[in-house]
């Protein structure tokens, strides 16, 4: 799958006297882990639905290769080929049977031969490392498989990006570390992966950017130089993912730092010394 840029300028979203986006612009970084963060109705769900296309803006747009996306059946056809929403709840999304023909409604209706649906199938479960449950009914599946099938009928789209909205929220652990390998399959795959989360700490971690929503507006940058940022995560509702409050309160600058683990190494030594 070749990588394209996805972007937005200026959205504008209201619902009713709310104004929930305000002028926010973004840029996906094709190929990277974009983390979008913000407090709970900061209006995560709300960007992800807008560069989605699900949802209309008052003002702005949404941008593909720098060309603007047209809310019209067309544009909308041609671009849920480019940019796939998986919703925070997976029971939102399935309704198929079973896993098979859950996975294969997609590409069913983009007009798809059989052979070339089986194909795209087989391969969203693969990345997804859930071939075992192809022929299993939905409704005998954990929370966790239903979020990964979920994700695996977005793959079989076969879009550029993905946009999964809290995909490791009501996870217990092992449930957030097969979600994390099922991210890194879809990077290998050459799809370029955006999540939400109010999570600084899994974000920190994860990121190579990320975009803190602040009322209505959106600040990107470097995982780290953002969420040690004291002001801007209180503006967002959000607090110091823990190993980068530990360096502060000791004085360990991480300006620069890329590897957290070593960030983690650097704050134990001061403490210890
Ligand atoms: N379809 C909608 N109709 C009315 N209000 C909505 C709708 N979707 C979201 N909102 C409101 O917009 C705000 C942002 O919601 P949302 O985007 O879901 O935030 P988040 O995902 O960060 O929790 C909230 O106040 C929410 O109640
Ligand atoms: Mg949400």
């Amino acid at each position: 799958m070749s990588h394209r840029q996805l972007a937005a300028s200026g959205l504008e979203v209201a619902f009713g006297q709310r104004r929930v986006l305000r002028g926010a612009s973004l840029e996906v970084p094709s190929g990277q882990r974009l983390a979008l963060l913000g407090a709970n109705g900061s209006g995560k769900t709300t960007l992800l639905r807008t560069l989605a296309g699900s949802v209309r803006p008052g003002a702005g747009e949404v941008l593909v290769d720098g060309g603007t996306l047209a809310f019209d059946r067309a544009g909308l056809k041609s671009h849920r080929q480019v940019v796939q929403l998986v919703a925070q709840n997976p029971d939102d999304q399935l309704f198929a049977a079973d896993v098979f023909r859950d996975v294969s409604f997609g590409p069913l209706n983009l007009g798809l031969g059989e052979a070339e649906v089986r194909q795209r199938v087989d391969h969203a479960l693969a990345v997804l490392s859930i071939e075992d449950l192809a022929e299993r009914p939905i409704h005998e599946l954990s929370y966790g498989q239903r979020k990964r099938v979920a994700i695996a009928g977005a793959l079989a789209m076969e879009p550029c990006v993905m946009l999964l909205d809290e995909p490791t929220a009501g996870l217990d652990p092992q449930g957030v570390d097969e979600m994390v390998a099922a991210l890194e399959s879809l990077r290998a795959a050459h799809t370029t992966v955006v999540i939400s989360t109010h999570d600084v700490d899994f974000a920190l971690w994860w990121a190579d950017r990320v975009a803190v929503l602040v009322d209505g507006v959106v600040h990107h940058g470097d995982p780290v130089a953002m969420l040690s940022d004291a002001d801007l995560v209180a503006s967002a509702r959000l607090r110091r993912p823990l190993v980068l409050e530990a360096a502060a309160q000791l004085g360990v600058d991480p300006t620069g730092v890329t590897d957290i683990a070593g960030l983690v190494a650097a704050v134990l030594a001061d403490a210890a010394a």
